[in-house]
């Protein structure tokens, strides 16, 4: 892996790795795990900005600019209102922040369904001004067509099967899938149209346990799990949802770390201090050298 050294040429210092070797969709493919279930799960986490992509790019194979961003950065009520010009300025930072992780952007809720050509307009826009490595997008047997499209065109893609939360409205809501026979087939068959049509790996995402296994053992390419099973080949979380700074999240979410409750302790500190007056200090002050 790259060294990183600490730029110092602008107003806020950050990690600035020597040039090095990126993850690449050909890389993610090798490493499907084989069928008993050996070879190292590869790890995917959500990332928006510049200084969070600096800070998981080491420990990550894939790191995905999600549309999921809709309701992390700017508050929506779901993904559907995310625009390209939203996933474009955020996946164009990430990709600032990062020189090892695969980065993969969402492609947004109505820049894809409309035909193959409209994905292709939208994809490559996010590939330019991006420089991002591939797009996800939503969907399985009714985008094959698109994602062969794509992937004959040189872009290559992720598919996204379960649930998908841009057909919220058709769903219903966020409930896990597949808890019926007709909905386990239909998820079953979209993973394999999604995989035959040429993406280079499969998030599925809430649903029962045994079809996340079974997805992930029919599919040639790697499935990440959210909310699937620990059978599948990588694990995606957003990573605001891991780091705890929402109230409420899935059930699938690990909170590895209580930073919403240690962001409001620092802020009620800080607060504090300058209403008392005891801060700033001599030590975050300017004064003429004596
Ligand atoms: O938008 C997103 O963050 C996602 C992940 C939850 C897989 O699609």
């Amino acid at each position: 892996m790259s060294k990183i050294t600490i730029d110092t040429d602008t107003s806020r210092a950050t990690p600035k790795p020597a040039p090095g070797k990126r993850m690449t969709a050909p890389k993610i493919m090798a490493r499907k795990r084989r069928p008993d279930g050996s070879g190292e799960p590869l790890v995917m986490l959500t990332a928006y900005t510049m200084r969070m992509a600096q800070l998981l790019d080491a420990h990550c194979d894939m790191i995905l600019v999600g549309d999921s961003l809709g309701q992390v950065i700017y508050g929506l009520d779901s993904t559907i209102p995310v625009s390209l010009d939203m996933m474009c300025a955020h996946g164009a930072a990430v990709v600032r922040g990062s020189w090892h992780a695969m980065i993969i952007v969402d492609m947004p809720f109505g820049s894809y369904e409309a035909s193959p050509q409209k994905a292709f307009e939208s994809a490559s826009r996010i590939m330019k001004e991006t420089g991002c490595a591939a797009v996800k997008l939503e969907g399985g047997e009714a985008m094959a067509e698109t994602i062969r499209f794509l992937t004959a065109r040189g872009i290559p893609v992720m598919g996204h099967v379960g649930l998908t939360p841009q057909a919220v409205n058709m769903l219903g809501g966020y409930r896990a899938r597949g808890k019926d026979d007709s909905e386990e087939a239909k998820i079953l068959a979209d993973a394999q149209a999604v995989a035959d049509a040429g993406a280079f790996a499969i998030v599925v995402e809430g649903v029962m346990e045994e079809i996340g296994s079974a997805v992930t053992n029919a599919s040639p390419v790697p499935v990440i799990g959210i909310g699937a099973s620990k059978d599948c080949d990588g694990q995606v979380l957003v990573t605001e949802d891991m780091l705890g700074l929402f109230e409420r999240t899935a059930r699938f979410v690990k909170v590895y770390h209580d930073l919403g409750d240690q962001i409001t302790k620092a802020v009620e500190t800080y607060a504090g201090e300058v209403r008392s007056g005891a801060f700033p200090t001599d030590a975050q002050t300017y004064r003429p050298k004596s």
